[in-house]
């Protein structure tokens, strides 16, 4: 089977911020693995564990969704300011019940992004906060001159405002964030947006409405009908759960049998009809594409590690997930006309996670590494292709600074796959080969064998005749960079 990839035709952007991050205050999310506290015998700077943030620099994380989720919803933003042993102890009441010292805040999060190099995406709390609550939050990070807020940031050590990217006004308000009907959420929508304050005006804040849960087609129509024209993207949330039963149990993450493996790969392609579907409507109000579609959760989600606290959400990460990660954000670059922003859940410790920590230990999961191969199509030209795929595989093409990069993944866990590629003028040189895979289809890293699945050089594509052949072994991925 080949593909003819259009490379001379013009294709959208693939936005770098498909790519994005998202940490929430929930179980070992934050504390302990990002943030230690300058006390701590973890290496750190300013308190960031320096080992976790050197890995997530590698792979370029171009923005971070903070501090939820549904914790954001319960998040009142002065607890987290000041002095720490002034700030309030609070029960996170979505993730365990547990204590909440907030030793981690505004000022922590941007120290935390200014280490990585990302930009900011904060959710406001529209649940139990206020108006004013978050208009006063946008002047305390956004304010230079002189008010009340600048003042107090001041006060606390930051003289200059930080730069605030993306602001989400509502998080799964139909659900934990409030219960909301679309047209009541559309109004509170754009009650909240008014008072925004937009201090920069050569950088005017991004504005991300509450989208829909999966295929909830209604709200997308609702909030684009009522208040299309007051925001900038709308989110779209999305989980695959090999078993698709959020009440009783989702799958095992290391423990799964085969057909687990093909209903994550199906429920993880479903990605590309929801986006259709939800893009379709959006046309409908929004025909010159001003509004984004913006994924701001998704992920794989499995039964929690055995022995772990059920609300930490601790999973481990194997050749499944990135293979799901592959498919998923194949589907991201083929809609990179409307998919400006998504954020796997989460960076660290939590469901599908770039990272797992363990005291001073840390290692890299297999997804870490699809996204580490996959940063070369970060702001890249995406590249149609004409033409068959074989069953069960996955790829996506794109083109930056004349070099062409083509990812696959063959989920097929019997059969390898041969796929062929022609591009407009013959293929010269492979630059780069890289492939992701393992034994089993569970293969993960461990804390003692952090590297049982780790990229490796590939060696099953040749170029014969100015055409690309790839031989794609099974529950592979696989990139690799053409001249
Ligand atoms: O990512 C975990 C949780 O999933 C988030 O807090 C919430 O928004 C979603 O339901």
């Amino acid at each position: 089977m080949s593909i003819e990839l259009l490379n001379q035709k013009k294709g959208p952007e693939i936005s770098k911020y498909i790519y994005g991050q998202f940490s929430e205050h929930l179980g070992h999310g934050i504390y302990g693995s990002l943030y230690v506290g300058k006390d701590s015998e973890i290496p750190n700077v300013n308190g960031m564990r320096s080992d976790v943030v050197d890995a997530l620099k590698e792979i370029h994380v171009p923005v971070l969704r903070w501090p939820g989720g549904l914790f954001a919803d319960t998040y009142h933003w002065r607890d987290g300011i000041g002095p720490k042993d002034t700030r309030k102890k609070i029960v996170n009441t979505n993730w365990g019940d547990i204590t909440e010292d907030n030793s981690f805040g505004t000022h922590e999060y941007f120290e935390l992004l200014r280490q990585l190099g990302a930009d900011a995406y904060i959710n406001a709390n529209i649940g139990s906060g206020t108006v004013q609550e978050m208009a006063e939050w946008v002047e305390y990070m956004t304010m230079a001159g002189e008010s009340p807020m600048s003042k107090l940031r001041q006060k606390n050590g930051r003289q200059d405002p930080w730069k605030l990217k993306f602001f989400g006004i509502g998080n799964e308000s139909w659900g934990g964030g409030g219960n909301m009907r679309p047209e009541y959420y559309s109004d509170v929508y754009r009650q909240y947006q008014t008072f925004l304050p937009q201090y920069d005006k050569d950088h005017p804040i991004y504005k991300v409405a509450c989208g829909p849960n999966q295929d909830d087609y209604n709200w997308t129509e609702t909030v684009m009908k009522y208040a299309g024209k007051y925001l900038d993207g709308i989110s779209l949330h999305y989980y695959t759960l090999p078993t698709g039963d959020w009440d009783h149990s989702k799958g095992d993450a290391v423990d799964f049998p085969e057909d687990q493996w093909v209903s994550t790969m199906t429920r993880a392609e479903h990605m590309d009809e929801l986006i259709t579907k939800h893009a379709t409507i959006m046309d409908h109000y929004d025909p010159d594409h001003k509004v984004d579609l913006i994924v701001d959760e998704w992920g794989t989600w499995y039964d929690v590690t055995k022995g772990t606290n059920p609300g930490f959400l601790q999973q481990q990460n194997t050749v499944r997930d990135a293979l799901a990660a592959a498919i998923t954000l194949n589907i991201f670059q083929k809609h990179a006309d409307r998919i400006y922003m998504a954020n796997i859940a989460q960076m660290v410790n939590v469901l599908q996670a770039m990272i797992l920590t363990k005291g001073d230990q840390m290692i890299k999961t297999p997804t870490y590494y699809v996204f580490d191969m996959y940063q070369k199509h970060m702001d890249a030209e995406l590249v149609e292709g004409i033409g068959e795929i074989p069953d069960n595989v996955t790829y996506t093409a794109s083109q930056k600074d004349g070099k062409l990069t083509i990812s696959l993944g063959n989920y097929d866990l019997a059969n390898e796959k041969a796929i062929d590629f022609t591009a407009s003028n013959p293929f010269r040189k492979i630059i780069d080969a890289t492939i992701l895979t393992g034994k089993e289809m569970n293969s993960h890293n461990t804390f003692t064998h952090p590297e049982e699945v780790v990229p490796q050089a590939f060696s099953g594509g040749s170029i014969q005749n100015g055409r690309l052949h790839v031989q794609l072994p099974t529950k592979s991925v696989v990139s690799i960079t053409l001249e």
